[in-house]
């Protein structure tokens, strides 16, 4: 079990204005923000985060939404850090996501789910890895 693990607050989200709300959430979930920067995926950069989907027929959906405008990416940490964030998120479609998630308030669709949380602790350094140098983490 590791402590850390990514997210990142998606256009849909970012557009709709509602960073600073789910900021909030994730601050008083007992969340510690270890790092943080906004910014704006290349089409390149999307599909080498979401590799692992590359064979999915939603693949080229999730790059083309997620370079399409600014995100926010932080490592969060808290004890059982994965787990309790993919809880405070909710299901992946908002529509089945239980209520007071983040999902349930804030995600649009299946495709434009407001956040993404990391599946596991190795995919949470590999994510934290891809977006974080050293010096930027504290
Ligand atoms: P995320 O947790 O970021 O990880 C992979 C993403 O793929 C997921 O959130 C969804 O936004 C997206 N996704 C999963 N299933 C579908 C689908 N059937 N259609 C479109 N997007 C999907």
């Amino acid at each position: 079990m590791s402590n850390r693990t990514l997210t990142m607050i998606k256009p849909d989200a970012m557009k709709n204005g509602y960073a600073g709300a789910i900021i909030d959430m994730i601050s008083k979930a007992g969340f510690k923000i270890v790092a943080l920067k906004q910014l704006k995926l290349t089409a390149e950069k999307a599909g080498e985060f979401y590799a692992v989907h590359n064979a999915r027929p939603f693949y080229g959906e999730l790059v083309s939404f997620m370079s399409s405008g600014i995100i926010i990416a932080a490592i969060l940490e808290k004890e059982n850090a994965v787990a309790d964030f993919r809880k405070l998120i909710g299901a992946t479609n908002p529509a089945q996501a239980e209520d007071g998630t983040i999902r349930k308030k804030y995600a649009t669709s299946l495709g434009e789910n407001a956040v993404h949380g990391s599946d596991s602790d190795e995919n949470a350094k590999i994510e934290g890895d891809f977006f974080f140098s050293a010096l930027e983490r504290f």
